[in-house]
């Protein structure tokens, strides 16, 4: 990843995060204009950044178990290309597949690409335009396919089995998808799952399957060797709080408090990582 002070709105989200731990050595710990350019002057790069986030050290958990060196990533999902970054410093092809301009997202490709210019990857990563359930990629020419908390934004549990019928079919023999979600009945997380429901009820996200849910999804496709880890984490790898609005419908405006409280109760950590795959 290069060092070049220049930012974006995906790279402010890393900073946001990053700064804190990273602003040693006589620099603000606050993310402020100035900032960036100190911290490059200082020796700090981009790498540096997405490496202290939570949300790219998450991508970087995945993708250490997932990515063998070089292997060919399709990154289904991709949005602002967390998980395409993560995996561009393992692999030198990494495929970016979302329907993105939609749903609230218009001029998302503009964003990933200036980012994925800005930290480096350029030539490693690119994007196509388009659904899970129909991606306009040949047979067999993946080593991985990735869904790392993506189905959350699916239009239905049927562009779910899209995603695994189409990964079926883009991965060479071998080769492995992996759907990465949270797990939404991790008990030590209620704040996160009130929160998450508020979403649910606004139509932002998708009721998430269970493990043992999407296990099925990819059994039913004829995928072998399937697996279910979870994995305990205090990184807030997808934040989940929205600003309080008058307007949201009274069924959320309830709850909303209380979900606060939850989520700011010292015991509350972010849910359980559930990171479902199989061998084509
Ligand atoms: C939470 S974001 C992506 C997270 C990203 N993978 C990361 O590592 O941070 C979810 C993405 O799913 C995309 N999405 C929604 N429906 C989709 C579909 N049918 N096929 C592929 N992507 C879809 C959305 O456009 C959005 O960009």
């Amino acid at each position: 990843m290069s060092s070049t002070a220049e930012s974006t709105p995906t790279l402010d989200i890393l900073v946001g995060q990053a700064a804190p731990r990273l602003g040693t050595k006589g620099l603000s710990k606050e993310p402020r204009a100035g900032w960036l350019e100190a911290f490059f002057k200082s020796g700090g790069t981009w790498k540096d950044v997405f490496d202290a986030s939570d949300v790219g050290a998450e991508r970087n958990l995945v993708a250490d178990k997932f990515v063998a060196e070089n292997a060919s990533v399709l990154d289904v999902g991709c949005g602002r290309g967390f998980f395409s970054f993560a995996c561009a410093t393992r692999s030198t092809r990494v495929v970016g597949v979302d329907p993105m301009d939609g749903r609230g997202r218009s001029g998302w490709w503009d964003e990933f690409k200036r980012t994925s210019a800005i930290v480096g990857h350029v030539h490693r990563v690119s994007g196509v335009r388009a659904s899970a359930t129909s991606i306009p990629l040949k047979d067999g020419s993946f080593q991985l396919v990735a869904s790392v908390h993506s189905i959350r934004n699916f239009g239905g549990v049927e562009e779910i089995g899209g995603l695994v019928r189409e990964a079926k079919r883009v991965l060479g023999k071998g080769g492995r998808l992996v759907v990465v979600e949270s797990d939404l009945n991790d008990p030590g997380s209620p704040g996160y799952r009130a929160f998450y429901s508020m979403r649910t009820k606004m139509g932002w996200e998708l009721d998430l399957p269970t493990g043992d849910e999407m296990a099925r999804l990819l059994e039913v496709e004829g995928f072998s060797d399937v697996s279910q880890e979870f994995i305990e984490t205090s990184l807030d790898y997808a934040p989940i709080r929205f600003p309080y609005d008058p307007s949201m419908p009274k069924g959320v405006l309830d709850g909303y408090k209380k979900a606060e409280r939850l989520l700011d109760d010292a015991a509350e950590k972010p849910p359980r990582i559930c990171m479902v795959s199989g061998s084509r």
